[in-house]
């Protein structure tokens, strides 16, 4: 069997994969051509077209990442071949990490002490009971879940919203429009860990943003086309005059890397971070890996990803 291996830390991926399958033939994507054609299985985040165009007898996808996306988007994608994708391996909690960081900053007022220490001003605020403090998180798969329980562990109440209806202990799961609705009308901070697909995108658009109370404040370590950017700029308000909203903690944008003119790297209440916060970890993820290549090549059925759908 040969791969093809495509992510920033190539070389150890093909290590891993070498030394776990000793009857493969392990590829990295900057081999020469020659080396790459004919293979069998393709495992990659963000390839290049040209990588999906130059195969002609893949047997599976390996989507090493969690969204799937990018993937589907790439010209050349062969229709026919099966797609897999990472399953939490490791980023439920990186992703928990960086929402409860998100989480702590705007609850301990930490933006607040970021802007009064640009003035050296010694101004404590108050501390509300974390059961004042509703978190809602849109989005529960398998990463969004993962994240809703971490957040309600940490002490939050979490309030979580899928398009479908879901239950998950320690929190309260709503669904649907109205769902969404009755949601946004109640948490402090809201968290949008949903999947870039046609229903999704702009889902936090100005009449949704409009529904937190407010002084809410926005995580969204999901995907940019989630939130109308413009709209959430407008809730923002400016430097002078304080807005519907607090303030937000962004990780993905609707164009990345995030144009260096974009007014949101600019805002005073937006802290923006780049792309980083679930990267796939080698340690975690090579396992699942591994029991999708067997279960490929022994013929075993797969979850796999419907392309219509988008995940
Ligand atoms: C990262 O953005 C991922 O989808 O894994």
């Amino acid at each position: 069997m040969k791969i093809v291996v495509h992510i920033n830390d190539a070389a150890e991926w093909q290590a891993a994969l070498s030394e776990a399958l000793p009857e493969a033939t392990v590829v990295t994507s900057d081999a020469p051509a020659e080396e790459r054609k004919n293979a069998d299985y393709l495992a990659a985040w963000k390839a290049p077209a040209h990588l999906l165009q130059e195969q002609a007898q893949l047997k599976g996808i390996i989507n090493l990442g969690a969204g799937v996306d990018y993937l589907l988007k790439t010209p050349g994608l062969p229709k026919e071949v099966p797609i897999v994708k990472l399953r939490d391996a490791g980023m439920g909690e990186l992703m928990a990490d960086y929402v409860l960081y998100g989480v702590l900053h705007f609850y301990r007022s930490m933006d607040r002490y970021a802007l009064q220490q640009t003035n050296a001003n010694w101004q404590p605020h108050s501390v509300v009971e974390k059961s004042q403090w509703p978190v809602g998180v849109l989005g529960l798969g398998a990463i969004g879940s993962f994240v809703a329980s971490a957040i309600q562990q940490a002490g939050f109440p979490v309030v979580g919203w899928s398009r479908t209806p879901k239950t998950l202990t320690g929190v309260r799961c709503l669904h649907g429009d109205d769902g969404l609705d009755e949601l946004l009308s109640q948490v402090q901070s809201v968290v949008t860990i949903l999947p870039d697909t046609a229903a999704t995108q702009g889902i936090l658009n100005a009449e949704r943003l409009s529904k937190l109370p407010q002084g809410a404040s926005v995580i969204n370590p999901g995907r940019g086309s989630l939130i109308d950017e413009q709209a959430l700029l407008d809730a923002l308000g400016n430097e002078t005059q304080t807005g519907h909203l607090r303030g937000a903690l962004l990780d993905v944008f609707s164009e990345e890397p995030l144009p260096s003119r974009h007014p949101l790297w600019q805002h005073p209440r937006v802290i923006v971070t780049p792309h980083m916060a679930a990267p796939t970890p080698l340690n975690d993820a090579i396992d699942q890996v591994i029991s999708y290549l067997r279960a490929f090549e022994s013929g075993e059925k797969l979850t796999t990803i419907n392309p219509d759908a988008g995940y």
